[in-house]
């Protein structure tokens, strides 16, 4: 006998654009909950990223009161808002997994409570695959607190901690309930991390949104500058972007193998291990993608003028566009780099599908790289970086 059915799963995505969540007034992160269950109050844990604590010393009480204040509404804290580190540190080991799976079992969290994650990428991908995987899926809500975290890592539909020398290696596939980003967290980022966001806005614009493109070079300067109505659009508009594309791009659980939205990423990822993470996601991503933007243009998929305006601007905006790391080679003299390629492959379950620009805010996938022609980008971009620096140095 064989049976074949067919079924699927709906989800709904919640994107809320706001500021001062926590003022006792703000009642975004009500709505986000959705209705209240009669009777019975949600019980919510909250984690911190110790890095936005330290910048917002308040934030931990004005949580804490936020909750005690709304607690008629029907939220409430089933223990004091924990802090956990931030940064990449806290995806290295699985010490994550126990703290929060351990405070999930002990205040009776159950799986119609909420974990709500408030942080940067990092915090939002290990706590957030720690509430995955207690009672196989406690609700999580994302507050994103950095401009890569509102304008990508938070929206997605991914989460994962680094093991066996791979980034992101073991993680889940859980929508979030909801996601709120507050633009007032990003006034506090160091410019490093202020920028790394950009990025990621830059990658999504070349493939998907030409007038998107156009506007972040025209912006390079302020944006640089750290100008926050600048940086607010850039991340609100990448933001929806990739809203757009989880929602409506057809595959959000990426059982096909084409992956658009990692246009630049084959190398990022590698890049980021190679350099012992002394490069963070959006530096690593900035590199990765003038990879591609030179591959695109020795291919003519792409105008050279452009290239020149977006590489241009990716040094505007204070991306270092070269890292030693680059350099690195193996036993055959192989740039290690061009190790994420295989990487990538194995990823996808053996068929490389690599995202190309195809011309501006247009893509396509290729499925063979061609090493030799990867080794003269590599070169082209050292020689590009080297005449940049000398350039922000006159
Ligand atoms: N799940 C996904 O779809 C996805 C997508 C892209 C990136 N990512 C992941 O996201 C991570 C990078 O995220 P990121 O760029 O947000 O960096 P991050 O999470 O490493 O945070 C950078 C630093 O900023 C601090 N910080 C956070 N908010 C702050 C604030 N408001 N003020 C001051 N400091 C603050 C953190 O403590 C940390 O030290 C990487 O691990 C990457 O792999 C995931
Ligand atoms: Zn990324």
């Amino acid at each position: 006998m064989h049976v074949r059915r067919r079924f699927s799963v709906s989800f709904d995505y919640d994107l809320r654009f706001t500021r001062h969540v926590f003022a006792p007034d703000n009642s975004d992160l009500l709505e986000a909950f959705g209705p209240i269950p009669s009777g019975r109050p949600h019980r919510c844990l909250v984690y911190l990223d110790d890095g936005l604590t330290a910048a917002n010393p308040g934030l931990a009480a004005a949580v804490a009161r936020w909750f005690e204040l709304h607690e008629d509404r029907g939220v409430q804290l089933a223990a004091t808002p924990r802090q956990v580190p931030g940064g990449e540190v806290i995806k290295q080991d699985r010490a994550v997994i126990e703290l929060v799976g351990r405070s999930i079992a002990e205040h009776n969290v159950c799986r119609h409570g909420f974990v709500v994650i408030v942080g940067g990428g990092a915090v939002l991908d290990a706590v957030g695959l720690a509430a995955s995987l207690a009672h196989r899926g406690v609700r999580q809500i994302r507050l994103p607190s950095t401009t890569l975290a509102q304008a990508d890592a938070g929206l997605g539909v991914k989460n994962g901690i680094n093991a066996f020398g791979h980034k992101n290696f073991l993680g889940t596939f859980t929508p979030p309930w909801a996601v709120v980003n507050d633009a007032d967290f990003l006034t506090t980022l160091a410019p490093r991390d202020r920028r790394a966001g950009i990025a990621e806005a830059v990658k999504v614009a070349l493939i998907e949104d030409a007038g998107f493109l156009h506007w972040l070079v025209a912006h390079a300067t302020a944006i640089a500058a750290g100008e926050a109505a600048a940086i607010e659009e850039a991340v609100r508009r990448c933001a929806l972007l990739h809203l757009a594309h989880i929602t409506g791009g057809g595959d959000p659980f990426e059982h096909g193998s084409s992956r658009p939205l990692d246009l630049g990423h084959w190398s990022a990822h590698r890049l980021e291990i190679l350099s012992d993470h002394t490069l963070n996601h959006g530096e690593a991503v900035a590199i990765g993608l003038a990879l591609d933007l030179l591959y695109a243009r020795r291919r003519r998929f792409l105008d050279a003028t452009l290239v020149d305006l977006i590489l241009d601007a990716l040094a505007t905006f204070g991306f270092a566009l070269w890292h030693p790391a680059l350099d690195l080679r193996d036993r055959n003299g192989r740039r290690r780099i061009l190790e994420g390629i295989e990487q990538f492959r194995e990823h996808l379950g053996g068929e490389l599908c690599l995202a190309m620009p195809d011309g501006p805010g247009r893509r396509q996938d290729i499925h063979e790289y061609d090493a030799d022609l990867g080794e003269a980008c590599a070169r082209e971009l050292k020689r590009f970086a080297r005449r940049a620096a000398r350039g922000a140095m006159t």
